[in-house]
């Protein structure tokens, strides 16, 4: 099938090489020049693993291709979909500008029906307010349909997400529409993934609804790993024991200094405010939200606790991207964190496999903060080492090499990589989230 993209996003740019690698002939629509020149080299913008290698194959078949003209886009093919972003506005609320946007240049733009397929995370009936935009600029009278696709895809796992989903979403007005992501779809039927067909309202509301339960989960342990700190339990075999019912289930129940990135923060706040809107308490989900920013100042407090004085300490991070295989550093925890120990006047020693050049721009190198390429390099003298990502390499590491390398070997451990029996064996002296702290001189109490 032909397929249209707009939006060479994150979103976007997995879909249309996921598709083209099924065989579909997929043209991608963008604005950004930058964007563009590098993606129709084979380089894609984003660090996703396999993402570069898919796409360069897909460019040399022919199956896909990039143009920031919007025109080439619409005629290309009679299925689009939208992927632009959707960021939070002042309060909060979706800002729906680019949605709008790519409407108004579909409607100018369109000779014969075409059927547009919302993918980006948007409130509930935003499928009705583009028909609405729609009808309002097409000059001619050409028949068309909106539906609703959400897409659940994680980031550093996005292409296996979007080959392999749990499920496929599609909201839908009349038989045509479904019968066309019947279509699109059969490769996943045929594999025994489920299409779950509904209204357009359910679907937009089962992306909103499914992220902040996830985000609602994670809060939900990090309150319980403050209550296990407190009475001597470990939450990691609280999760354990409470992830065997099938019907709670282990995954996202992984305490720690709490979630980032470009979907929780946002879609929890979009959420928070349609029901606010409609008139509706969500404050169980306000609470998830507060839940979560506090894990970073109560991250702060306990590198207050053990050092008492920041000033001068030298300290090691390891991860700052908001969680591992990617390098995106979007709402992630260290931001906050690494900006609390600068005004405590601490020097910074950082570490990530991915997400440095990123960092960069928000804290650029100085004498009191370091960008290493070396995670034991930046290890150096220093006081203690913060770990904020749970990257694989970190779980991996030679920890005689760490403890060698540290002038005090002193473990603050922000998503519980260690075992504690681990970490008594070497002598560290280690703080966990939820679990029992220690050090080995017994000065902590
Ligand atoms: C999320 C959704 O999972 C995905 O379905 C949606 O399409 C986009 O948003 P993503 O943001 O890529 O995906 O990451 P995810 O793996 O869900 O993790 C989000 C955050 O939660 C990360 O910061 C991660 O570190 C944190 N997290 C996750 C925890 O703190 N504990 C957990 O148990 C799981």
């Amino acid at each position: 099938m032909k397929i249209t993209i707009i939006g060479a996003g994150y979103v976007g740019l997995v879909t249309a090489v996921g598709f083209a690698d099924l065989g579909n002939e997929v043209i991608c629509v963008d604005k950004i020049p930058f964007k563009l020149s590098k993606l129709s080299k084979g380089i894609s913008p984003i660090y996703e693993p396999g993402l570069t290698e898919l796409l360069q194959k897909q460019i040399k078949k022919g199956k896909i291709h990039f143009t920031d003209k919007i025109e080439e886009g619409v005629n290309f093919s009679d299925i689009i979909f939208l992927c632009v972003g959707t960021p939070n506005g002042d309060t909060g609320k979706a800002d729906l500008s680019q949605v709008e946007e790519a409407s108004i240049d579909i409607a100018h733009n369109m000779n014969s029906y075409k059927f547009i397929i919302e993918k980006s995370t948007v409130p509930v009936n935003t499928h009705q307010w583009v028909e609405t935009v729609i009808k309002r600029y097409l000059k001619k009278d050409i028949k068309f349909d909106v539906a609703s696709n959400p897409e659940f895809l994680k980031e550093g796992s996005a292409l296996d997400d979007f080959m392999n989903p749990d499920r496929i979403v599609v909201g839908v007005e009349s038989e045509k529409a479904k019968d066309m992501f019947k279509e699109l779809y059969k490769p996943f039927v045929k594999k025994g993934i489920p299409l779950i067909v509904t209204t357009p309202a359910a679907a937009e509301l089962i992306k909103h609804a499914s992220n902040s339960f996830l985000a609602m989960k994670i809060s939900y342990i990090n309150m319980v790993s403050e209550l296990c700190e407190k009475v001597g339990a470990d939450v990691n075999m609280v999760a354990e024991g409470m992830g065997y019912d099938k019907r709670i289930g282990r995954a996202f129940l992984q305490a720690g200094i709490g979630y980032g990135g470009s979907c929780f923060p946002k879609d929890v706040k979009a959420f928070i405010k349609i029901a606010e809107e409609h008139g509706v308490d969500f404050s169980l989900i306000e609470e998830v939200e507060k839940i979560n920013l506090k894990r970073r100042t109560n991250f702060m407090k306990r590198i207050k606790n053990v050092f008492r004085i920041i000033k001068d300490k030298n300290i090691a991070v390891w991860g700052l991207s908001f969680k591992p295989n990617t390098d995106d550093i979007r709402e992630a925890p260290s931001i906050d964190i690494i900006r609390e120990l600068e005004k405590s006047k601490a020097n910074l020693k950082l570490y990530d496999p991915q997400a440095e050049e990123g960092f960069k721009h928000i804290f650029p190198e100085k004498q009191s903060l370091k960008y290493f390429d070396n995670k034991y390099e930046a290890l150096k003298d220093t006081d203690t080492l913060l770990i904020l990502t749970d990257w694989d390499e970190f779980k991996g590491a030679d920890l005689d090499r760490v403890k060698e390398n540290m002038r005090l070997p002193i473990i603050i451990d922000g998503r519980n990589i260690y075992q504690l029996k681990d970490m008594k064996k070497k002598g560290f002296e280690y703080y966990s989230i939820g679990r029992e702290n220690f050090d080995p001189k017994g000065m902590w109490k």
